[in-house]
């Protein structure tokens, strides 16, 4: 398929002839991170964000004042358990638009972006909702033979994917492992979560004593089975699509979080992983001590109407598609 020329097109196009395919891992950083006209940046500069009624998606985050209301008083419940300060540093990792600054302004709210340097040292709790589908991934096509890394190559006029080397090391073993919980397909496609290391890293420099709360969509990996085309998506005007090679920089791109993966990888770091749930049950949860009186409570009939749909919203439009995963440090 022809795309039509942007200004990131035509420099990844140049780097693509000067240094051969990419990793998708690069296409990807550039596609939603390029200074100049990645996704989020170039919306970012024109004032705009990605996110809400104008924008491409939705996030729990929008779902506003209901969204907040809980997973303040969740995130209240945890600094109870923890022993935590009351007023203690919250960090929204990944925080966009920052909507979470009002309804967490009882703790000392950090938001934290990408290419900004990781706050100093706290005791508290990161917040991380729908940060971990936004990191960028390598792909593999799994099989029979060996696995081998798609890459992203440039061909009359347009990206194409070109089955590149086979995987060594580390990301040989972990396609292996997913490879045997794999039935039926003679080939699938496999995400290789590259980057949730470096960031769990940066957060572990971060927080001295607390909690991460990932909030996100994601599989296990014994549910890696579910998806053997892997599961690249890309987000414009509320429409999703598969073809995560057009118009870099116009569109969102996002990957399913590998939450075995994750959990692992946090426990290398001496994270203790809680056990994975929806986000639906965790709201529940979170909502249950006043059975939501406090998260509905409204100024007008209206209003709690407008509440009421919210809350619904969060429990049966997104809180089954969503998990929640909370993993402690030093607790
Ligand atoms: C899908 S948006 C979610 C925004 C917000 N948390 C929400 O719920 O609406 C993902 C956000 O993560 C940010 N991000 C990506 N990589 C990051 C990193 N390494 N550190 C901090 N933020 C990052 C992106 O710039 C973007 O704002």
């Amino acid at each position: 398929m022809r795309v039509r020329a942007n200004p990131l097109q035509e420099k990844l196009a140049e780097r693509i002839r000067s240094h051969g395919p990419l990793r998708f891992s690069a296409f990807m950083e550039a596609a939603l991170y390029d200074p100049d006209h990645g996704y989020y940046s170039a919306a970012r500069r024109a004032h705009a964000e990605p996110t809400g009624a104008a924008g491409d998606f939705f996030t729990a985050t929008q779902v506003q004042p209901v969204f907040g209301r809980i997973v303040c008083a969740a995130l209240r419940r945890i600094r109870e358990e923890l022993g935590l300060a009351e007023g203690c540093t919250v960090a929204d990792w990944g925080a966009g638009r920052a909507l979470m600054a009002e309804p967490l302004g009882g703790f000392r709210y950090v938001p934290v972006e990408a290419g900004q340097p990781a706050p100093a040292p706290f005791e508290g709790i990161v917040f991380a909702n729908e940060l971990f589908d936004a990191l960028p991934v390598d792909v593999a096509r799994c099989g029979a033979a060996a696995a081998r890394m798609m890459r992203v190559g440039w061909r009359d006029g347009a990206f194409c994917w070109i089955e590149a080397e086979p995987l060594a090391g580390e990301w040989k073993e972990y396609a292996d492992r997913l490879s045997r919980r794999m039935e039926g397909p003679e080939e699938w496609i496999l995400e290789l979560p590259v980057r949730i290391e470096p960031v769990l890293r940066q957060m572990d420099g971060a927080l001295r004593r607390g909690a991460l709360m990932v909030i996100d969509y994601g599989y296990t990996e014994r549910e890696a089975v579910r998806f053997p085309r892997g599961t690249l998506m890309s987000y414009r005007r509320h429409a999703a699509h598969e073809d995560v090679l057009r118009d870099p920089g116009m569109q969102d791109i996002t990957a399913h979080v590998p939450f075995t993966f994750l959990g692992e990888r946090a426990s290398a770091l001496g994270w203790r992983a809680g056990a994975l749930e929806d986000l639906s049950s965790w709201l529940l949860r979170a909502g249950e001590r006043d059975m939501f009186a406090s998260v509905l409570r409204a100024e007008s009939e209206e209003e709690e109407v407008r509440l009421r749909l919210q809350l619904k919203t969060l429990l049966f439009g997104m809180g089954e598609a969503f998990r929640c995963l909370r993993l402690e440090k030093g607790a």
